[in-house]
Parts: structure tokens; C-alpha cells; sequence
């Protein structure tokens, strides 16, 4: 250590620098490549057809482009020989530099699990960590070596159907999710095995405050409140060693984010030392046009200059930046610096030892979904469904006839989710094929998905007739809603037990999918009330990639387990779910609203001068309405589990904490019902007087615990000024001195608290 100190000072003394193996390689190559070539290494396109072409065509643009060495990188190609394809002809032509390979790896590869909203509910950072790992593997060995993820958009109003591949609306729990994913993405140790991929944090920054909930819409934040409430994600992702970012679609402070300095140089690379590459999302240099803020050549150079690194499916940087040279608009360092970046991700990613590294025939024959791997999608689905109601029916007995309903029953879209590519998701387990392998079951739709026949075949085809017009389409409403309607409550006379499923299928949430009205859709009321009136008890199975407003819903049922879209081996994980076999964990990490006249709803808002408590009625003078609660129906953090547990008042070890002290706040949790099951501990700190106003709580610690039935566990949290500080007016991270409530609790409602005092 000494030795190389002493080197080093010797070597500044002498003027010289010490190159790293890197910088050397890439200054020779650099030193080789033409302007054009350069250039071409910051252009990104996606393969054709996206989901279906199997080979390179003779008119493939790609391949033109290659052969004039004009693209740095392929996403979105499934088929691992197209890739390798695509890799040979860029080695054959230019400077023959090896294509990076991206994907949208967003839950699992082939192996689906939950949704990244639905995964998160798990609280479980070591599983979240493994679905990472589990979905590089698959990756790698179909020749991606970059995916699209995580997706960290912190959201607030769940009308934004990205809502659903976002980890919720809390920044710390966000930041842990971040930093799982990147570790099970990259690994931990920066090195990238050959089974190893490149993370791309996406999207930068705050698309998840988009206005209204509305998709692409501006965002109109404070840095402070940006820094606060949205970008702690995005930090630890950095923190995490991620390779690359994705820039945003939304505005910021009147500045695309994909031209926005502020966000990318001074905050990502200045302020968290971030040394990767950032590639704008899809057409978005293109899309700044539309923005108002000029041509294509105008744009294109902002963006390069601002700190973006790669486009994205624009041609803007391919397409002008040679012509911006030559006027003097940008300057080639500024190309250089862009280029760097790119080429020392593939370095990293040791492309350039062996561009094939990540193409194994071998490991996609045995590693790639596999039985095992499904069997710990499963396992993961068990931790991802949050228990929202049980009046005492779940979990049901085997043996009971179970009328399984709904228009979600049978649906394998609507277990994958939004954003699987999977090869496999047609072979997703619904939740009709999941429950009738453990009791005697009948099944009927019961219901249209949606009333609106036109906006039904949207949601169910949209995506298909962009992408793959060839896949023949199921036409929709073929049966009368009545008749569906009255062959459900035919079942439902006939059984024990009636199972509906109801909620979204993957077409309602996700990317280009916001709602302005988050009820369930009212064929599926209508289907509730018909069951209802059977008078037979009823359970309902919510699949969803949004917190949905269910105030509606909640009197039609006996039990309400909220599953998400569960991934591959849904159906099988919620049947364990509902027949006991596995206890329910999960808690929200969204709040779920009454109305949605509510949102933006969270639970770490801030007070207002004059406050109005969460559950009370309507009171002139104060900040809430007249006709709603102002508290969520379930808050963040809340899920029921099939046993009770109780909380011990909070306790801290000392009562005041110097500023570079800490203190051990504790609680007793004891497991009073009569089955083992698992708790998260959540504790929340206030900052009681601060120079700027704090939300009434932050999530700053939790644990998931398993204690036995009749047991109990002391679960202790580390407190530090860390966790205690925020982003003051000024922009700097302080912890000041004063009061401080420290709460402890099952859910960010049900807290009990203790005062902390900072010196
Ligand atoms: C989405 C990104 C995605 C990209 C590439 C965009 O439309 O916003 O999340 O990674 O497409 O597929």
C-alpha cells in the first residue's frame, strides 16, 4: 500500500501519470478510430421486429449500418443467434469494436417473477438480490450483457402505469432495492464474469413525477424536493458501482432530461462520482424536438453536450454530429469523451478479449429456464402477495369447492406482467390451472374485462399490432356480459368457496398504459355484486401492477389478496397462498387510495400549517375535503399476515445522541396467533424543527423477521446522523441538531413512537 503511495507521488513529482490497463487499451484504439467512427459508437437501434426476427436480412438496416460501422449497440433482441450474427459483421467491418448487447431484463429473463412493484412488497433485499443474479444468468447466455434495469422511479400517483415496474413511492426503501438489483445484475466485486451483466438504472431522473400521472408528462419538482423524496434510488444506484444510466422522457426545470446537465453531469457524475455511460431512452433526442427546444442537429448536440452518451433509436447523434463538428457547434472532445465512456463499458464487460463471451449454447440448454429456476420463481411469488382484508376465511381447507371466476382466471399475460419478453410467458400458470391442482374447482369468466369493447382489444392488443402484426388476435365481448354474469353465479351456488379473480391485465398498467380512474372497472363491480348475492363467501384475488381504488370492492369481499402480476409460477404461488401452505408476508410499498380524487397519495407528505388528521371528517380551515378522508384505504408499509403479532413500546439506548454518535432504537415483536409466519419491522424517523419543512415520517430502517407462533424477537435498529440528515435549501446534506420522533411499527400507520434528541 505504502509502496504504491510513494510510486504515485514519485509519478506526479515526474509529471507522468499511471495508466491503467484500460485507458491504455483504449487510448490505442481510440487513437485509430476515424470521427465517423466514433461517432458511431454512440448509436444505439433495436433489432428488427423487436420481438420476432430470427436472422439478419439482406435490406437488415443494422447491417448496413455496421458495415459502415455506424452502431455501437443492439437492444431487444431475444434471439441469441440474430445477436451473434449482428457481432460477426461488426467485427468484420470499421474497426471491427464488438456490439453491447441490451435487453428490457426487467423481472427475470425467461424466468418470470413478480413485477418489480410486486417484488419490492416482498421487503426481502437478499431474494430481490437472487431474482437479479437468476435473470443475468439467463441473459448472459443468450448474448445480452446490458439490461434496462432497475427501473428506480420513485411514484406518487398510481395513474402512471409505470407505477408497476418501479420498486413504490418510498426513497430509502428504493435506494435498497437499487443497490440489490445492481449488485445481483453486475455482481459485487465490479469484475463481470462472463455471467455477469452491465445494469442500466433507468430512468434519469424523475420520470415517476410525472404530472397527473399521465405518461411523458413534465415534472415539476424542487431540486430539493427532487433530491429529497425521488433521487435517493438513483444515488445508491451509483453507489452500487451501476455501469450505465438511462436518461428520461420528462422535462425538469423547463430541460428534457435528456439534455439536462444539472441532472447528469453535476448531480450523477459530479456530486455521486458516477464514471459509466448514459444512453437516452428510446427516440428520446428525437422527442426534444416536440419539447420546443429545436431541430434535430440542435437537439442532438444539447444532449451530447449536457452528458448524454448514447441515443437511442433517434439517429441524432449518427445523423448530425459530424455536420456539428464541421460548423463548429460541438467540439470532437466532446464526441471523444462519449466514446470513452462506451468503450470502456464494453472493456469492462471484456468484449474486447472475447466478443462472444456472453453467447452459450451450453448454458441455454441447462441453465435457462429450468425446473429449479421455476421453482424459485415460486418461492418468490410466495413472499410478493400482500394480505389486504381476512375476515377469518383464509386460508381455505383442501378438499373445499372452489368456484374460480373472473376475467383474470385464465389469463398468462396477466401473470407475466407488463415488460416480460419471456419466450415462456404463454406458459405462465394461471390461477384457474394453479387452484384446481390442490381442490375440486369450477371456473367461469364471469365478466368482460372492461365494458368499452374498443378499449379492451387496446390494452390486449396493442402491443401486439405495433410489434408483431402477424400474431393472430382473439376477437373480444364474444359473449354477452349477462351470460357470463349469470354462469358465474351458477358456480358460485354450486361450490363452498367462490375465488374471483379480478383486476388488469398486463395491457392496463406499464409503459404508454395510464388510467385517470383507478376503480376496478365496473364489469368486474357488477360481477363482485352478483357473487355477493349468492351469499357464499368470497375471495378476492387482485391482479394488478397498480394500487387500485377498492373502496368499492372491499364490502363485496370476505378476503382480498392483492398478487400482482406474479410471474410464471403465479397460479401455483397464490394457491399455496390461499390454502395455507405458505404465510403471507408481503406489505405495501405504495399507498393504496380511498378515491382517486386523492392523488398524488403517500404516506411521507408533509404537513401543512393548518393539518388535518388522516381519518377524520371533514373540518372547515383545514388541508383536506370535504367529501373524503385524507388517509389512504391501506397505507404504505401495511399487509396482514394468518397469524397476529403484537408490538412492544419503542425504546432507544440513550434518550440524546452526539451528532457523530448513534443510538440502538428497539422493539419486541411477539407472534400472538397460532401459526410461524414472517413480520417487517418498519421504523420511521421525524425531524420535529428543522431549517426546512420535513415530511411527517420517513421509512429509515426495516427487518423481515420470522418468529414462531408464540414467540417473540427483539429487533433492534442503528440510528447515525445518516439516517437522521436531508437535503437542506441549499442543497447540502445535514443532519441538524434538535428533536427527533423515532416510531416503530407494522405499517407507516399503526406506529408508536419515542423522542430522539441530536446534540
Ligand atoms: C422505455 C424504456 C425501455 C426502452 C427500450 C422505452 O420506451 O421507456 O424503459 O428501456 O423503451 O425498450
Amino acid at each position: 500500500m505504502r509502496k504504491t503511495t510513494l510510486l504515485l507521488a514519485l509519478c506526479l513529482l515526474a509529471g507522468c501519470t499511471t495508466k491503467s490497463p484500460m485507458d491504455q487499451y483504449i487510448d490505442g484504439l481510440m487513437s485509430k478510430l476515424t470521427l465517423e467512427q466514433k461517432i458511431g459508437q454512440l448509436n444505439l437501434h433495436s433489432a428488427p421486429g423487436f420481438i420476432s426476427a430470427e436472422r439478419v436480412m439482406e435490406e437488415d438496416e443494422n447491417a448496413q449500418l455496421l458495415h459502415k460501422g455506424l452502431l455501437g449497440g443492439i437492444y431487444g433482441g431475444p434471439n441469441p443467434n440474430l445477436l451473434r450474427q449482428y457481432q460477426e459483421i461488426a467485427l468484420q467491418s470499421g474497426a471491427g469494436i464488438p456490439l453491447i448487447f441490451g435487453m428490457d431484463v426487467i423481472h427475470g429473463h425467461e424466468t418470470v417473477f413478480p413485477i418489480p412493484l410486486g417484488l419490492s412488497t416482498s421487503w426481502n433485499m437478499e431474494l430481490i438480490e437472487k431474482t437479479a443474479r437468476m435473470a443475468a444468468m439467463e441473459a448472459s447466455a443468450c448474448g445480452i450483457n446490458w439490461v434496462y434495469s432497475p427501473m428506480v422511479d420513485i411514484c406518487r400517483d398510481a395513474r402512471w402505469g409505470r407505477i408497476a415496474e418501479g420498486g413504490g413511492e418510498d426513497p430509502y426503501l428504493g435506494g435498497e432495492i437499487a443497490k440489490a438489483m445492481v449488485y445481483g445484475y453486475q455482481g459485487r466485486d465490479q469484475q463481470y464474469a462472463a455471467d455477469e451483466v452491465m445494469a442500466c438504472v433507468k430512468h434519469y431522473a424523475l420520470y415517476g413525477g410525472a404530472e397527473s400521472g399521465r405518461d411523458y408528462n413534465s415534472v415539476f419538482l424542487s431540486r430539493q424536493e427532487a433530491l429529497n423524496g425521488y433521487m435517493n434510488p438513483y444515488k445508491a444506484a451509483a453507489e452500487a458501482g451501476a455501469g450505465s444510466y438511462m436518461s428520461s422522457f420528462n422535462e425538469f426545470e423547463g430541460i428534457p432530461a435528456t439534455m439536462n446537465a444539472w441532472l447528469m453531469d453535476d448531480v450523477l457524475r459530479k456530486a455521486w462520482g458516477f464514471d459509466g455511460f448514459i444512453v437516452s431512452d428510446a427516440t428520446a433526442i428525437a422527442e426534444e424536438i416536440a419539447h420546443g427546444i429545436g431541430d434535430l442537429q440542435e437537439v442532438s448536440a444539447r444532449s451530447l453536450q449536457a452528458g448524454l452518451d448514447m441515443d437511442m433509436n433517434s439517429d441524432g447523434f449518427v445523423g448530425t454530429l459530424m455536420q456539428s463538428v464541421r460548423e463548429g457547434r460541438v467540439k470532437e472532445a466532446d464526441i471523444d469523451r462519449a466514446c470513452r465512456r462506451i468503450l470502456e463499458a464494453k472493456y469492462k464487460l471484456g468484449l474486447f478479449e472475447d466478443p462472444y463471451r456472453y453467447f452459450s449454447e451450453e448454458k441455454f440448454a441447462t441453465e435457462v429456464f429450468t425446473a429449479e429456476n421455476r421453482a424459485f420463481a415460486r418461492e418468490v411469488a410466495h413472499e410478493c402477495q400482500v394480505l389486504l382484508k381476512n375476515d377469518g376465511v383464509l386460508p381455505l381447507s383442501k378438499g373445499k369447492r372452489a368456484a374460480v371466476v373472473g376475467p383474470l382466471a385464465q389469463d398468462t399475460g396477466a401473470m407475466a406482467g407488463t415488460w416480460s419478453q419471456s419466450s415462456h410467458n404463454g406458459e405462465s400458470v394461471t390461477l384457474w390451472q394453479g387452484i384446481q391442482e390442490v381442490t375440486p374447482a369450477s371456473y367461469a369468466q364471469g365478466s368482460w374485462l372492461l365494458r368499452d369493447a374498443t378499449l379492451e382489444d387496446g390494452v390486449r392488443y396493442g402491443l401486439i399490432r405495433m410489434f408483431a402484426p402477424h400474431i393472430p388476435i382473439t376477437p373480444v365481448h364474444t359473449v354477452p356480459q349477462s351470460t357470463l354474469l349469470a354462469e358465474a353465479v351458477t358456480k358460485a351456488r354450486a361450490a363452498d368457496v367462490v375465488i374471483a379473480c379480478v383486476g388488469e391485465i398486463a395491457g392496463m398498467n406499464g409503459e404508454g398504459a395510464s388510467r385517470s380512474d383507478i376503480t376496478l372497472p365496473d364489469t368486474q363491480v357488477e360481477l363482485l355484486k352478483a357473487l355477493k348475492a349468492t351469499g357464499k363467501p368470497i375471495v378476492v384475488v387482485l391482479v394488478t401492477g397498480r394500487p387500485l381504488a377498492l373502496t368499492e370492492v372491499e364490502p363485496y369481499a370476505n378476503a382480498i389478496l392483492n398478487v400482482w402480476s406474479p410471474g410464471i409460477e403465479g397460479g401455483h404461488a397464490v394457491a399455496d397462498v390461499l390454502f395455507g401452505d405458505v404465510n403471507p408476508s408481503a406489505k405495501l410499498t405504495t399507498s393504496f387510495p380511498r378515491s382517486v380524487g386523492q392523488l398524488p397519495l403517500y404516506y411521507n407528505h408533509k404537513n401543512t400549517g393548518r393539518p388535518h388528521p388522516d381519518y377524520e371528517p371533514y373540518r372547515k380551515f383545514t388541508s383536506c375535503y370535504t367529501d373524503e378522508l385524507n388517509g389512504p384505504l391501506y397505507p404504505f408499509g401495511f399487509g396482514l399476515s394468518y397469524t397476529a403479532f403484537s408490538y412492544s413500546e419503542p425504546s432507544l439506548s440513550a434518550a440524546e445522541m452526539a451528532i457523530n454518535g448513534s443510538v440502538t432504537a428497539s422493539v419486541t415483536v411477539t407472534n400472538t396467533g397460532s401459526c410461524d409466519g414472517y413480520e417487517i419491522v418498519q421504523l420511521y424517523i421525524h425531524d420535529k424543527y428543522s431549517t426546512s419543512t420535513r415530511p411527517v415520517k420517513e421509512l429509515k430502517g426495516f427487518q423481515k423477521v420470522f418468529i414462531p407462533a408464540g414467540e417473540s424477537v427483539n429487533v433492534k435498529f442503528q440510528l447515525t446522523a445518516e439516517e437522521l440528515s436531508y437535503y437542506n435549501h441549499e442543497l447540502e446534506w445535514v443532519c441538524e441538531p434538535g428533536d427527533f420522533e423515532i416510531m416503530i411499527g407494522p405499517n407507516s400507520r399503526d406506529i408508536q413512537s419515542v423522542q430522539l434528541t441530536v446534540r
